[in-house]
């Protein structure tokens, strides 16, 4: 059963970890963050709204079309006065047009169907000459082994179904890219990116991250059973008492309005 963001039990999946310090680093490469008025926008529990919120933006707002997520992100970042949170749905966000400097989608457009409609209200909302921040992962980035540190990878090893449900409702870059231009933004970058997702003392606590679900909606189409028999699997490739580093491999795309 896919993952149901609207449901009290999912309010911290997204809002348990922190973005690594070298994510901001490598978007604030290509998009200035210093003052800047930015939209993030499926936030989730906020992790990204809270790294943008402490890198120099001088005001980010967090939106989201999950009550419950906004409630977990707003307890992940309380008391950073700089963060405002708005429930509104990516494809109408009810806000008023050109108010910010920057929109960051990450990890949403693979929840989109009609990605046109996502990007033209991503567009109305910006400012003229304002920076569209996309961050997912193409059928590409999914397809790629099983490893240490690749832990994902090791899913679909063992359960190939999951790798045909998650390509199917993930875009590949040249979808993404006509997708942009059709919308009338210019494309400035698309490249690559490992990002760390989080570090585990050793495998029992990534063991326990993953029977939990945290932050992985795919996992969602598992059964409890199924899920133990895919722990036990990863347990197999991993040396025990070993910390473990895992890190995933996403497109990130930069356009300008
Ligand atoms: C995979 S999570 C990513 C959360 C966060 N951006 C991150 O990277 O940690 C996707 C989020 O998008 C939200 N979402 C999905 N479809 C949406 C839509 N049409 N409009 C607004 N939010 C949406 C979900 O509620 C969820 O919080």
């Amino acid at each position: 059963m896919p993952i149901d963001f609207h449901d009290q039990n999912n309010q911290s999946t997204y809002a348990s970890r922190e973005a690594e310090a070298s994510w901001i680093s490598t978007i604030g490469r290509y998009v200035p963050l210093q003052g800047k008025r930015v939209l993030d926008i499926g936030c989730g529990g906020g992790i990204y709204t809270k790294a943008l919120a402490l890198s120099g933006a001088a005001q980010v707002t967090g939106m989201d079309f999950s009550a419950e997520m906004l409630k977990g992100a707003a307890e992940n970042c309380r008391d950073i006065p700089n963060i405002s949170f708005a429930r509104g749905n990516a494809l109408d966000t009810g806000l008023k047009d050109g108010q910010f400097d920057i929109v960051l989608e990450r990890a949403l457009i693979h929840h989109i169907r009609d990605l046109g409609a996502c990007f033209r209200e991503a567009q109305r909302v910006l400012k003229p000459g304002g920076t569209f921040i996309i961050q997912d992962r193409t059928p590409e980035d999914c397809s790629l082994a099983g490893s240490p540190t690749h832990i994902r990878g090791y899913f679909f090893e063992k359960y190939p179904k999951l790798l045909e449900q998650e390509i199917q409702r993930r875009y590949s870059g040249s979808e993404v890219i006509d997708a942009l231009r059709q919308t009338g933004f210019v494309l400035n970058a698309e490249f690559s990116y490992w990002e760390t997702r989080k570090s585990y003392r050793d495998f029992e606590q990534l063991g326990l991250d993953l029977l939990n679900r945290t932050g992985r909606s795919l996992l969602f189409e598992l059964t409890d059973d199924e899920l133990s028999e895919l722990v036990n699997f990863i347990g197999q490739h991993l040396a025990s008492g070993q910390p473990i580093q895992e890190q995933d491999r996403w497109t990130v795309w930069i356009a300008e309005k």
